[in-house]
This record gives C-alpha cells, sequence and structure tokens, in this order.
C-alpha cells in the first residue's frame, strides 16, 4: 500500500499530534508498548507522542548498542527526565559486535543490526516486559530507499513484505510515516522537546556501522568516534543538513616525527539537502578543511590522512555503508 506523504508546508503539527495520541492510545488500549530511544530526531518525537498518549503504559529504553556518538546516553536520559519520561539504558553492546564480527557486506553489516535490535533485543525486552507494541520513528525516507533498493534501512519491514509479529512477536506502530525529516523538526519542537534534539543532524539507526568500510569492530568504533565528535564540533556552525566521519579499511603510508608511519584514512562528508533525498557537498572553506585535518590526525594516532569528499547524491550516497 502506496503512503500518502504529509507535505511539511501542509503539516499542521498541534492537530498532527492531537490524532496520533488519540491513535496510538486506542490501538495499545490496556495494553503495554515499548519506544527504543536513540536521542535522533525520530525516535525522540515517537516517544514524546508515547508518553502523551500511554503515560505509564509506555517503556522506553535507551539501546546502548557499543556503536552511538560519545557521550550519547549521558546527554539523551536526563533529557527526557526533564520531559517527565524515564528513559531505561540496556547494555547490549556484546550483543551488537558478536552479530558484526567478520561482516564486511554493507546490506549484511544492516541486516545483522536489525535482527539484533529487532529479534534479539527488543524481542528480549518485550517478552520481558510483556509489552505487544514496539513504537518506532520510520519515517517516508526510509520507506523510500529501502523499496527503491538503494539501501535497506533498519527499520523498515512491512513494506518488503515482512509481518514483524510473526518475525519477531510484536506489532510496530510508526506515526511519523507520513513525514520527511523537516516535517518530524516542527512536530518535535511543537512537543516541547529541547533544541538540541530538534535541530540535531540525523544520525542514521545503524549508528557508527554505516560509517565504517569493512568489518566493525570495538577498535575501529572508537576511532570513528573520537573523529565523528571533531567533525561535528567544527561543522555545527555550517547550517549543514549532515556532517560525517568515514573510517576506510585499507592503511596507507604516513610520516610522523620524520619516521615512517602507516595508518588510517578518515574521510570527512558534509551535505546540504532538504529532505536526504538529493544531497551536495556543502562548500567549506579551505581553512575549515585544514583545521579538520590538523585536529584528526593530531587527535587520533592512527590516522594519518583525511579528505573530503567532493560529490553528490546521487550517485553517491550520504552515508558510506
Ligand atoms: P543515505 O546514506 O541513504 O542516507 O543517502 C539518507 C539519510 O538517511 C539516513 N539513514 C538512515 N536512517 N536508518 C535510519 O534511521 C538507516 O538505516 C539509515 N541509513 C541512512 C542518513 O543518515 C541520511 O540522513
Amino acid at each position: 500500500m502506496k503512503i500518502k506523504e504529509i507535505k511539511t508546508e501542509d503539516l499542521h503539527p498541534e492537530e498532527f499530534i492531537r490524532e496520533k495520541i488519540q491513535e496510538i492510545s486506542s490501538v495499545v488500549g490496556s495494553d503495554l508498548a515499548i519506544s527504543a530511544l536513540s536521542g535522533g530526531v525520530d525516535s525522540s518525537t515517537v516517544t514524546m507522542l508515547g508518553h502523551k498518549a500511554l503515560g505509564d503504559k509506555l517503556k522506553t529504553y535507551f539501546i546502548d548498542n557499543g556503536l552511538m556518538r560519545q557521550n550519547e546516553p549521558q546527554q539523551i536520559v536526563p533529557a527526557f527526565k526533564n520531559l517527565g519520561v524515564r528513559v531505561e539504558i540496556v547494555n547490549a553492546q556484546e550483543k551488537f559486535f558478536n552479530a558484526l564480527k567478520d561482516i564486511t557486506n554493507p546490506e549484511e553489516k544492516r541486516e545483522a543490526v536489525t535482527q539484533t535490535f529487532y529479534k534479539d533485543v527488543f524481542g528480549q525486552l518485550v517478552r520481558e516486559s510483556g509489552a505487544k507494541y514496539l513504537l518506532q520513528g520510520t519515517i517516508l525516507t526510509d520507506v523510500d530507499e529501502t523499496v527503491a533498493g538503494i539501501k535497506r534501512q533498519h527499520n523498515v519491514f512491512e513494506q518488503l513484505g515482512i509481518n514483524p509479529e510473526e518475525a519477531f512477536g510484536y506489532k510496530i506502530i510508526e506515526p511519523l510515516i507520513q513525514l520527511r525529516k523537516d516535517g518530524v523538526r516542527k512536530l518535535a519542537q511543537t512537543l516541547g522537546l529541547p533544541e538540541f534534539i530538534y535541530n540535531r543532524i540525523p544520525f542514521p539507526g545503524p549508528a557508527l556501522v554505516t560509517r565504517i568500510i569493512g568489518e566493525v569492530t570495538p577498535e575501529k568504533v572508537e576511532i570513528v568516534r573520537k573523529a565523528t565528535a571533531i567533525v561535528e564540533s567544527e561543522l555545527s556552525n555550517t547550517n549543514a543538513f549532515q556532517y560525517m566521519a568515514i573510517l576506510h579499511p585499507d592503511r596507507v603510508t604516513g610520516v610522523r616525527d620524520g619516521k615512517r608511519d602507516y595508518g588510517f584514512q578518515i574521510e570527512i562528508r558534509c551535505w546540504d539537502s532538504i529532505d536526504a533525498r538529493e544531497a551536495e557537498p556543502t562548500r567549506l572553506s579551505h581553512d575549515t578543511l585544514e583545521k579538520l585535518a590538523y585536529r584528526i590526525t593530531t587527535e587520533i594516532s592512527s590516522v594519518v590522512s583525511v579528505t573530503y569528499n567532493i560529490t553528490s547524491k546521487p550517485p553517491s550516497t550520504m552515508e558510506a555503508v
């Protein structure tokens, strides 16, 4: 069934929120639902909608998959506490790293993340809590890209003919599925989420897996996590849609203190876009690029080379994996 888009200019946030609260509460009834909060705009918005609709009948979890950016739970959990939403942190790092071991193919990596989230981690949470529903922040762009066969987005099932109840043992509710990212930001603001959340750059569900080419290991995640923190702090004033650091698997020869070095390469991407369907590389100044290269190669000793991607989407995609 084709999903009917609600264009951002046609979205009336208050009305939409009222309707969705009504819908969620009538679907869930007297049952329990869970929400997996990652701190991204979509999952934060869905968690607030669920909280307003269900109160204590919603259990919110932050899954620490070991693949998130620096200090994620420390920033997100207190922000939700301020809004009256209790978030429980679930440590699932080992499960994700085991599932990703030895996999280099991008779509297989995405599938490993999906199965670990939905079958293993959420499946267990649903069984333990007795919940029947999972609330999730799928948006129309996620569906489009998956259906078009560009990328298997981690959170799309029905459109691929997968019945979540049969595959994982619970039903999925997707209140944001008719919207694009800019529409979700409007809602998030209306719902009273703090600006650092509603204006956050997008961050994909499979997290830093999408930014490591080749096998994902804890050591590689650590390198790309540090590079991500540097890129985000240096580019936050650009107004770009999204910016990221990508770790390449092959190493290159470098020189440090007059001696040969053999280290990793980080690729920086910074995108101008409205809704992620098409994107252009931001025209960053050379000074900014040089500062990024300097900081990355001095603060991360295993990196000897930094590049900037100058390709548009298409033919590139925004994430590398
Ligand atoms: P691509 O790389 O497909 O990314 O050009 C377009 C936008 O989608 C985000 N993205 C994802 N978001 N689950 C998500 O929730 C995913 O599996 C996923 N893959 C890509 C990406 O960060 C960009 O904003």
